[in-house]
């Protein structure tokens, strides 16, 4: 049996209030249609046909492969929208299913269930209804005394006594293909001009053909984002399922209301997140490590048993046993080796600093290559700019930068060496030398055995 899928995304989203298309603001690092297309690939024989109009360009910008395209040129109506991908369907599928682009929360056991139920359907169409208090501008279900669905009635048209009712149609349907196209041409124009979909519930109560409505217990799934407060309470849900499938999997949240995380994002156990953190993108979190309060981390890479204390990471790498915050800021192309610390106030951008390097208080380190064990004083900076380029700064194993030393690069401070507090260091720095002063110049050589 093959299932194709139509998703809905080429409307205006006038409420939305946007310059841009709704279904490609973002939830969670991904455009709102990303979502309903992944489900959507997930049940779906062939690729979805995705039905774009207003803006098409932009929409189609923002979607990765597996799906096809119909373009619908006029918004005249959902079931104007669905014919536009008969020549992608017809004849290829046997069902068809129809989803919008503006419900990123449906779950592909929804989808499942549905296609399950108008599999065993002798008639042509199954659909998915909701009870809920709140309306949201949904299509009312009208049912006979019986129990059996008859219609569905726009809100836009609804008279009183329907506005009453309390179970919506989700827009969630599952077709006979062949019956779905001709019954499409019979479809009118409604009251407010517009083609409907939901019309065909009741074209095919008419010609006396069986209807499955699946009725959710749980009305959140079908909450679609008409307008920028659905599209924040559908932020809300889906990061809660995004936090509880990392909580099952052994990662703790303190507060998982106040924590964002990315799907994409990869998180050893043991870990705790504290609030206010933000994980996104590619980022890799190692296994018992502390992240936050207050911290934002972006397409980084961490080791296992890191302390990462209200400080931002962005395109950067930590090894194991890091330690870091508050304040800290590591840039695109830092990377940290095992047992760095790195105190308050520290920048950090395409660097290495090599094991166990302390970098306590207030530092820029800026396109340097630093070795193993060195102290970096309080407020050293690495001059890395010379108004036209960029200029490295190498320092070797063991060695002491004094508080407050300036590095004016291209430099190469050996191993083992001193600068004093204050060095403005200039010229490159032997292994073992001690340099001091503005500009600096040695005053010891130490041999490499006083260190031994
Ligand atoms: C629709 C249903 C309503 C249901 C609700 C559930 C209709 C007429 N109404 O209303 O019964 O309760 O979904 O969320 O179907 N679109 C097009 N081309 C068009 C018009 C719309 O592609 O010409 C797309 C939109 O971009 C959107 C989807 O179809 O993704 C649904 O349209 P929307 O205007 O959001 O319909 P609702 O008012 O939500
Ligand atoms: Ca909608």
């Amino acid at each position: 049996m093959q299932i194709g899928s139509v998703i809905l995304a080429a409307g205006m989203s006038k409420r939305m209030k946007s310059a841009v298309p709704k279904v490609i603001h973002p939830i969670l690092g991904k455009p709102i249609l990303a979502y309903a297309i992944a489900t959507a690939q997930a049940v779906s024989s062939l690729p979805p046909v995705v039905v774009v109009g207003h803006a098409s360009e932009l929409v189609m910008q923002n979607i990765n492969a597996g799906v096809e395209y119909a373009f619908q040129k006029e918004q005249l109506g959902t079931a104007h929208a669905v014919m536009m991908a008969k020549d992608c369907l017809k004849g290829k599928v046997d069902q068809v299913m129809v989803i919008s682009a503006d419900m990123p929360l449906i779950r592909k056991e929804t989808l499942e269930m549905l296609i399950d139920s108008q599999l065993s359907n002798d008639g042509p169409m199954s659909m998915v209804s909701i009870v809920d208090d709140e309306s949201r501008g949904f299509g009312r279900i009208i049912r006979n005394e019986a129990g059996d669905a008859l219609a569905i009635i726009e809100e836009k048209v609804a008279d009183a006594q329907q506005l009453m009712i309390k179970e919506y149609n989700a827009g969630i349907y599952c077709f006979k293909s062949d019956w779905l196209w001709n019954a499409l041409e019979t479809v009118k124009k409604s009251a407010v001009g517009e083609y409907y979909l939901t019309d065909l519930l009741q074209i095919a109560v008419e010609a006396h053909q069986p209807v499955k409505v699946i009725t959710l217990p749980d009305a959140e799934e079908a909450i679609g984002i008409n307008n920028r407060v659905h599209l924040a309470e559908v932020e809300k849900i889906m990061r809660r399922r995004i936090n509880e499938a990392f909580m099952l999997d052994g990662v703790s949240m303190i507060d998982p209301e106040r924590v964002y995380i990315e799907a994409s994002v990869e998180i050893g156990q043991d870990t705790v997140i504290y609030p206010e953190t933000y994980i996104r993108g590619k980022s890799k979190i190692g296994k018992n490590c502390e992240i936050g309060p207050g911290t934002i981390i972006d397409d980084s890479i961490v080791g296992d048993d890191c302390r990462i204390l209200k400080s931002v990471m962005e395109r950067a790498e930590l090894e194991d046993h890091v330690e870091m915050g508050p304040f800290c800021h590591l840039r695109s192309g830092a990377y940290l080796a095992s047992h760095v610390h790195m105190g308050n106030f520290g920048e950090v951008k395409k660097s290495y600093l090599g094991e166990g390097t302390k970098m306590g208080h207030f530092s820029y380190i800026g396109d340097a290559q630093i070795g193993n064990n060195v102290n970096i004083g309080a407020g050293t900076i690495t001059c890395n700019y010379d108004g036209q380029k960029k200029n490295k700064t190498v320092i070797g194993d063991g060695t002491f930068i004094g508080s407050d030393t300036m590095l004016v690069a291209p430099l190469t401070i050996g191993k083992n060496a001193v600068t004093g507090a204050g060095a403005v260091v200039t010229k490159d720095v032997g292994d073992g030398e001690k340099v001091v002063g503005v500009p600096a110049h040695v005053i010891e050589n130490k041999k490499e055995e006083d260190h031994s």
